[in-house]
C-alpha cells in the first residue's frame, strides 16, 4: 500500500461538501508572471493541492495580466467556472505588477523567505520578494486550507524566525543510516549514489513545506568513499541532487572528513595551516562550486569520537574551522562546526572529568575566533539526546560566535520509532529555556535566531528520521516530528500543541475525532516514554551501541561508565560545583545557583546534577525510589493504553498506516513492562526499598 507515503501533503477530499463547493469557486483559476522552477513548482502544488481537495483544480492562466481581465483568463475557452471569478496570484513582487497593486508598500518586512497572503474581493494573493517565498506562502495556504481555514478574508505576513533551517542525513553510501529506523537510505545504495529523482523531489515537498532551506547530504561520519564526494568521481551526481533540492529552496551541505587532504589527496598531513593542505581545500571548492553554483558548505565532525581534526597537528578547532572557512568564503559557503567533543575513554575513578562539560570547556575559550561564515553547531543538551537532559550550558554563552542549535529528530534515544515518541514539546522546553546571557530576556530561542548577540546568522540543525520504508518514518506518526522541526525552525512560538494538530489534519484529513485522539496521544507520548525509561533526568540506561531497550548498567559498567552511579545508597551524578565536576557551574546567572542547589533543582533533572540516597524527598512529595516505581508502574500502563486508543481509530485512518502503528503500539506496550520490570528490580535490588504499594516486582 501507498498509505502514509503522501504524509502531512495528503491533501485529503473535504469532507464538509458545503464548504467545498463554495471553496472550488473561490479557486478558479491561478495566475503567475513569474516562469522560474520555484514558482512553477508552487502553482503545481496548488493546483494539485486545491484539486484533490475540493474536487475541482484551479485553471492555469498564463500571465497574471490575463487572469486579470473583466472575463478571467483569456486564454481559456469561455467557461462558466473560469469566468469573471475568484482565483490565486502567486509570486514574486518584481514579477508581477498586480502583487505590487495589491501589496503596495508593506512588503519590504518579508525578507528574503518571508510572504504575504491576502485573501479580498475574491482574489487570494501570494507575494513574496523571491519564488522561494512564494513557495512558502503557496504551501502555508495549502495548510490552512486542509486544517480547515476557509476565510474569504485572510491578512497573512510571515517570515522565519531563523535563517538557517538545516537537516542533516545521516546516510552512508552504501545505503545504510547511521541511527535510521525507516528503511535504507533514499539517496545510496549498493557503494553508489543512487536514488529515484521523484522521490527526492518528495522529500523536498515534505521539507519546503515546512520551511526546510537547507540539507546535508551524508553522515557526519563520513568514511572511505563519503570523504571523495568534494572530487569529481561524485560531484557530477551530488549536482543533480543538489538540482532536484535548488527548486525547493533547499541549499546542499557534505559532510567532509577533515583528513581528506591525506586520504583522498595523497598529501602527507591534514594540519590546517599547511599551504598545501590550504590550497588542496580551495581546488575542491573550486571544483564543487563550478557543479554546484549555490552549494551551502561543509558539516564538520573533527576531533570527536575518533574522527580525524585538528588536534593531531596541534591545532585547534577555531583553526580548523577557519582554513575551511576561508576556501568556501569566496564562493558564499559556510562551515557548520559541530561541538560534539568529549573524551569518550573517562575512568569511573576520576569524579572531575565530566562529558558534560565537554563542548563547553572546549568551545567557550574560543569564542569570537571564529570567522564570519562559520557556525558552531551545538547539541541540544550537553550528553546526547536522551529523553531528559538539561540545555546545553554552551548555547547562548558565546557572544561573538554564530551557533545553531541541534535536535535529533530520529528517536536513537527515545523509542527508535518502535515507541511513540512526539518531541516537539521537548524541543520547546530547550527554545523556551532563559539562559540568562542577558539577564531574563535570552531564551534559547533568541540566542540562536542571532537577535540576543547581534549575530547575523544561526538556525536550527537537525538529524532526519527518514528513510526509504514507504511511509518516510517506519512509526507513521514519526512523521509529526519531522513536521513539527520544520515547523519549529520557522517559528518556535508555536505551540507543540497546535502543531500536532496541523499535522493531524493535514495527514488524516478534517475528521476531528481523528484529529483529536492523535493530538492526545502525541501530546501524552514524552511523557509516558520519560516515565518508563531512564529515571529524573539520569539517562543512559539503554543496551550500549545500539541503543534500543533497557540495560542499566550497560554503560556503566563498561570499560568508560560515568552515568548514574548507582550503588547500595543512592543515584545520580554529582555534577555541583562545591563537591562534583563543577559542571552546574558553566551555566549563567541563576541558573548555576538553581543546579548546584539540591533544594532548588527541578526534580526531573535531579539526578544529572546530584547524587542523592533513594529517601531524598522530591519537591513533588515522594521520594526517589518511590517516584522511580510509580513512574514506571504508570508509565507501562499508560503505554498500553496508547495501543488501546489508537485501537479506537480502526477503519477511521488509512489500513496501512494502521496496521503499521498498531503492531508498534503493540510492541512498545511490551517493551515498556520490560523496562518497568528491568528499572524497578534493579533499584529495588540496590536499596532494599519495598514499593509502598506493594505492587510486583521482580
Ligand atoms: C551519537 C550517536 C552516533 C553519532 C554521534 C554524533 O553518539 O550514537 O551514532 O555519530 O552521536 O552525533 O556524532
Amino acid at each position: 500500500g501507498q498509505a502514509g507515503y503522501r504524509a502531512w501533503l495528503a491533501y485529503h477530499p473535504r469532507m464538509d461538501s458545503a464548504a467545498s463547493k463554495e471553496e472550488s469557486l473561490r479557486y478558479a483559476w491561478i495566475a503567475s508572471d513569474d516562469r522560474d522552477d520555484t514558482v512553477r513548482a508552487a502553482i503545481t502544488e496548488i493546483v494539485e493541492g486545491i484539486g484533490t481537495m475540493y474536487g475541482a483544480a484551479p485553471r492555469i492562466s498564463a500571465t497574471a495580466t490575463d487572469a486579470a481581465g473583466e472575463n478571467g483568463p483569456r486564454d481559456s475557452e469561455p467557461n462558466a467556472a473560469y469566468g469573471a471569478g475568484p482565483g490565486i496570484l502567486v509570486g514574486t513582487f518584481a514579477a508581477n505588477e498586480r502583487l505590487r497593486d495589491i501589496f503596495g508598500v508593506e512588503v519590504a518586512e518579508l525578507g528574503r523567505e518571508g510572504f504575504a497572503i491576502r485573501a479580498k474581493d475574491g482574489v487570494t494573493a501570494i507575494g513574496a520578494h523571491t519564488p522561494v517565498g512564494a513557495l512558502y506562502g503557496a504551501f502555508h495556504l495549502l495548510r490552512l486550507l486542509a486544517t480547515g481555514i476557509d476565510e474569504s478574508e485572510l491578512e497573512i505576513v510571515e517570515r522565519p524566525a531563523n535563517k538557517l533551517r538545516m537537516i542533516n542525513q545521516w546516510d552512508n553510501i552504501d545505503g545504510s543510516i547511521e541511527r535510521g529506523y525507516a528503511g535504507s537510505s533514499i539517496f545510496y545504495k549498493d557503494d553508489e549514489i543512487d536514488f529515484d529523482p521523484a522521490r527526492i523531489r518528495d522529500y523536498a515537498r515534505l521539507l519546503a513545506s515546512t520551511g526546510i532551506n537547507a540539507i546535508a547530504i551524508n553522515n557526519v561520519n563520513a568514511h572511505r568513499l563519503e570523504s571523495r564526494f568534494v572530487t569529481g568521481d561524485y560531484l557530477p551526481r551530488i549536482a543533480e541532487l543538489a538540482a532536484i533540492f535548488r527548486v525547493y529552496g533547499i541549499r546542499l551541505l557534505l559532510s567532509i572528513n577533515f583528513a581528506a587532504p591525506i586520504e583522498v589527496g595523497g598529501l602527507p598531513t591534514a594540519d590546517p595551516l599547511d599551504a598545501d593542505v590550504k590550497r588542496w581545500w580551495r581546488e575542491r571548492a573550486a571544483d564543487i562550486y563550478a557543479a554546484i553554483p549555490d552549494f551551502g558548505g561543509f558539516l564538520v565532525k573533527a576531533d570527536s569520537e575518533n574522527r580525524p581534526g585538528p588536534f593531531t597537528y596541534g591545532r585547534g578547532h577555531a583553526e580548523g574551522a577557519n582554513m575551511l572557512a576561508e576556501a568556501l568564503e569566496a564562493h558564499g559557503g559556510l562551515v557548520v562546526w559541530r561541538c560534539f567533543v568529549y573524551n569518550c575513554k573517562q575512568d569511573w575513578r576520576d569524579r572531575k572529568t565530566d562529558r558534560a562539560r565537554a563542548a563547553y570547556d572546549h568551545f567557550l575559550p574560543l569564542d569570537g575566533a571564529f570567522r564570519d561564515n562559520v557556525v558552531l553547531q551545538i547539541k541540544n543538551g550537553p550528553m546526547d539526546f536522551q529523553v531528559r537532559e538539561p540545555v546545553s550550558p554552551l548555547l547562548g554563552a558565546m557572544e561573538r560566535t554564530n551557533q545553531v542549535v541541534e535536535f535529533q529528530i530520529t528517536q536513537e534515544y527515545t523509542g527508535q520509532q518502535r515507541h511513540l515518541c512526539y518531541l516537539v514539546p521537548q524541543w520547546k522546553t530547550v527554545l523556551d529555556f532563559e539562559t540568562r546571557a542577558l539577564g531574563e530576556a535570552s531564551p534559547v530561542k533568541r540566542v540562536v535566531d542571532g537577535s540576543v548577540h547581534g549575530r547575523a546568522l544561526g538556525g536550527f540543525a537537525a538529524v532526519s528520521n527518514i528513510g526509504a520504508d514507504t511511509n518516510w518514518t517506519g512509526h507513521p506518526l514519526a512523521q509529526s516530528n519531522l513536521y513539527g522541526y520544520g515547523r519549529l525552525a520557522w517559528n518556535p512560538e508555536l505551540s507543540a500543541e497546535a502543531i500536532a494538530e496541523e499535522w493531524a489534519l493535514q495527514t488524516f484529513g478534517s475528521n476531528r475525532q481523528v484529529a483529536d485522539a492523535v493530538v492526545d496521544m502525541l501530546m501524552d507520548s514524552l511523557d509516558i516514554y520519560e516515565s518508563y525509561t531512564a529515571p529524573l533526568g539520569v539517562g543512559w540506561m539503554v543496551n550500549p551501541n545500539h541503543h534500543y531497550g533497557p540495560n542499566v548498567d550497560g554503560y556503566e559498567y563498561d570499560k568508560w561508565g560515568t552515568y548514574h552511579f548507582a550503588d547500595r545508597d543512592g543515584v545520580g551524578v554529582d555534577r555541583t560545583v562545591l563537591s562534583g565536576t563543577g559542571y552546574a557551574g558553566q551555566y549563567m546567572g541563576a541558573n548555576a545557583g538553581t543546579y548546584e542547589s539540591f533544594a532548588e533543582c527541578p526534580d526531573e533533572l535531579l539526578l544529572f546534577f546530584h547524587h542523592v540516597p533513594y529517601g531524598h524527598r522530591l519537591k513533588s512529595g515522594l521520594t526517589v525510589i518511590q517516584h522511580i516505581y510509580d513512574t514506571h508502574f504508570d508509565g507501562a500502563l499508560r503505554a498500553a493504553g496508547l495501543a488501546e486508543r489508537w485501537a479506537s481509530l480502526e477503519g477511521l485512518v488509512p489500513a496501512d498506516d494502521y496496521d503499521e502503528a498498531l503492531a508498534r503500539f503493540r510492541e512498545q506496550a511490551e517493551h515498556a513492562k520490560e523496562w518497568r520490570d528491568r528499572i524497578n528490580t534493579y533499584f529495588y535490588r540496590k536499596s532494599g526499598v519495598p514499593d509502598e504499594r506493594g505492587r510486583t516486582i521482580y
